[in-house]
């Protein structure tokens, strides 16, 4: 039977950016082939700013590493200004000493989404398999853009977002552009099999899901919920984040 999920509860976002960073530079440091899942989103942009400054400070590098993204929007091109692709490129990529060739992400411009979602699982597979996964929640508890009701063995693919999510990102958006309707997201069971996980949450916005995730059922509506069945999580998060969980335990 697994502890369950190591909670570490800090006052404020920049402690949580600077306890993520210095988790994965810890991790990455003594095994420098390690493979990283990454997300995207408001909440990892101080940590990968961390990143930046470890790998400028000689802490760390990134030249054996390889990553693989949680998701990208279906549609957009890898140089549209919201695609994830931009993002990891704007926010760590041209940063680091990472290689090009072993930064992977969902291709949203794929025609056949199921055989992007068999490839990109065969690319993991072919790394290694993922050693150190991060991750953000979202509001309704999603992870990845495993939306409420993703089934716990779900495999990359194609899924719809809810209005909920577009409308969280749709500040990432130029004004007048609607947010994609569909993404391609790694699965649940791709999360799983991480040898470990770091989910990280900020803000007020995320106490209600991370409360249901660690102190509610295991549910298919609240999807971070299966983190629990996973051995090795560590979940690191402000005050406010924090908030409801003991109200609920
Ligand atoms: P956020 O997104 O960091 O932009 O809040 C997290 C998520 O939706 O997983």
């Amino acid at each position: 039977m697994s502890p369950g999920p190591r909670l570490v509860v800090l006052d404020e976002a920049d402690a949580v950016a600077d306890h993520a960073a210095a988790h994965i530079v810890g991790k990455l440091a003594p095994k420098p082939d390690l493979v990283l899942g990454l997300p995207t989103g408001e909440t990892p942009r101080g940590i990968y700013a961390r990143l930046a400054g470890a790998y400028r400070t000689g802490e760390v590098s990134f030249a054996r590493a390889s990553s693989f993204n949680l998701d990208e929007y279906q549609g957009l091109p890898p140089d549209h200004p919201a695609s994830y692709h931009a993002y990891m490129r704007e926010m760590l990529f041209r940063y680091v000493d990472i290689d090009p060739a072993r930064t992977h992400l969902p291709d949203g411009l794929a025609s056949d989404a199921t055989a992007e979602g068999r490839r990109y699982e065969k690319a993991i597979a072919e790394a290694g398999g993922i050693g150190l996964m991060v991750l953000g929640i979202g509001g309704n508890g999603h992870i990845g853009f495993n939306e409420p009701g993703s089934p716990f063995d779900s495999r990359t693919r194609a899924v719809r977002l809810t209005e909920a999510t577009r409308e969280a990102n749709r500040r990432s958006f130029p004004e007048g552009e609607t947010v994609p309707e569909f993404a391609i997201t790694m699965g649940i069971a791709t999360i799983l099999e991480a040898r470990e996980i770091l989910l990280v949450a900020t803000g007020p916005a995320k106490a209600e899901a991370l409360a249901a995730a660690l102190a509610g059922p295991e549910t298919l509506r609240c999807p971070a919920s299966v983190l629990r069945r996973h051995p090795a999580v560590t979940i690191v998060c402000d005050t406010a984040a924090a908030a409801g969980i003991r109200l609920r335990a």
